[in-house]
């Protein structure tokens, strides 16, 4: 398999690497036409068997089970291809871009992260094409989910930490007030604010796939090539780690699962779980008033 240790040393150490995969031009043109036909009908993908090749495909299921230190692991989320298109001009300054969309998008502490099976959601993203620096390249904040989970470590209460890992989307103050999240918050952990810091494009070539801890600040970013950034991302747990989805997005998995699991190889409809009892409802209500301590 083509993740290695140092690769997986990178990951744990600034919270992402993109590594190669063993897709062949023929496969990654077969999986970029079902991509191109599935944005183009708005079918279900589950309905288009090239998009069900690419996500059962067992390269995906070792690499996560690297990543996780898990004997055995299932996909979390993962239920459409992921589309980043051109946007017109004018476009705002890098420094706005980061300020305006960084965030992150997983709550978990650092003993979440350290631990075997690591408690984390593996988040592979697929580049279906290249992924030059102009092409909306995501910005990520290198090694920054580290101090914010030690963050998490430092505040939380037992009983709440006890409900990690969570999608639980965060960004650094000022949050708007019609923010889901007001009043909570990333704090600053530094001299330097969060805003003030430079983040790394994500560039890949096609075939690549990003290992993302979104525990870290990032963000999306302005396509401003002509053609969109087509990826096919799929994220996956270990088994037997509970995790929280906000209640529409638990409501989607719970009705996609089935489906996609239905249309997969009998010898890999084990990526798919037949329940949903590692799956628990968290939203932004009840706040946990340990997460806006400090002033906005
Ligand atoms: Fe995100």
């Amino acid at each position: 398999m083509s993740f290695t240790d140092a690769q997986l040393a990178q990951y744990e150490e600034r919270g992402a690497v993109t590594i190669d995969t063993p897709f062949t031009t023929e496969q990654l043109d077969k999986a970029e036409a079902a991509w191109d036909r599935l944005k183009q009908s708005g079918q279900p993908p589950y309905e288009d068997p090239d998009y069900i090749d690419v996500v059962q495909h067992p390269y995906f299921e070792e690499v996560a089970k690297k990543l996780l230190r898990a004997e055995a692991v299932h996909l979390w989320w993962g239920l459409a291809p992921h589309e980043r298109g051109p946007v017109e001009p004018p476009y705002a300054s890098l420094r706005d871009q980061w300020a305006k969309g960084c965030h992150v998008d997983i709550q978990a502490t650092m003993e979440d992260f350290s631990a075997t099976p690591r408690r984390m959601r593996a988040e592979l993203w697929f580049w279906l094409n290249d992924v030059p620096v102009n092409r909306g390249a995501m910005r990520i904040l290198e090694g920054s989910h580290r101090p914010i989970m030690e963050h998490w470590s430092r505040v939380l209460t037992p009983e709440h930490k006890a409900m990690l890992p969570r999608v639980h989307g965060l960004r650094p103050a000022p949050v708007a007030e019609t923010a889901l999240a007001c009043p909570e918050h990333v704090p600053e952990l530094s001299s330097t604010p969060w805003v003030e810091q430079e983040p790394t494009a994500a560039v890949a070539r096609r075939g690549q796939v990003l290992i993302l801890c979104s525990s870290g600040l990032h963000s999306a970013w302005a396509n401003q090539d002509s053609v969109p950034r087509k990826a096919m991302g799929t994220s996956w747990v270990a088994s037997d780690v509970r995790c929280g989805l906000p209640k529409n997005q638990r409501d989607a998995v719970m009705d996609f699962f089935p489906r996609l699991r239905s249309k997969l190889s009998p010898e890999r409809a084990h990526i798919v779980p037949d329940d949903f009892d590692w799956l628990f409802e968290s939203n932004y209500e009840p706040k946990w008033p340990e997460t806006f301590t400090s002033a906005q």
